[in-house]
């Protein structure tokens, strides 16, 4: 059976990366390892490390995005969890075994990393994303 690991991220849909800052990194003290334009997922994400996992804003860069719904409903919070796996694949069957709705039955390959989303439907209202490291 597959494992995981750790927490990678926790995921938060933000309107303005400015204004999230204010809080997130001089409010808390949270450092920005980053700030990356992610064409694919038509969002710009800040990247603040926290132990060994990761808050990541996530802004979305154009309107049809889920992340960009989410705000239009909501007006911003937090999206989703993401847990690192050692064995995407393997958790992805496990799951589907067990009767887990999935949004994503097979991985989407990215650069350094495999990843599926879970069905809120199935986790009491969470969006969860599961996380395969390829890459370091
Ligand atoms: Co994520």
């Amino acid at each position: 059976m597959a494992r995981i690991k750790k927490i990678n991220h926790v995921a938060i849909a933000i309107q303005d990366v400015d204004a999230s800052l204010v809080f997130w990194r001089d409010a808390l003290g949270l450092n920005v390892d980053h700030i990356e334009d992610v064409p694919s997922q038509k969002s710009t994400v800040v990247f603040l490390p926290v132990g060994e996992a990761e808050v990541e804003l996530v802004k979305p860069t154009s309107d049809d995005t889920g992340v960009a719904k989410f705000i239009a409903e909501k007006g911003g919070g937090m999206h989703h969890l993401c847990f690192e796996v050692d064995d995407i694949s393997e958790m992805l069957s496990d799951l589907k075994a067990k009767g887990v709705r999935l949004i994503n039955e097979a991985p989407v390959e990215l650069p350094g990393r495999k990843m599926a989303f879970v069905h809120p439907k199935s986790t009491g209202g969470v969006l969860v994303e599961l996380y395969e490291v390829t890459a370091k």
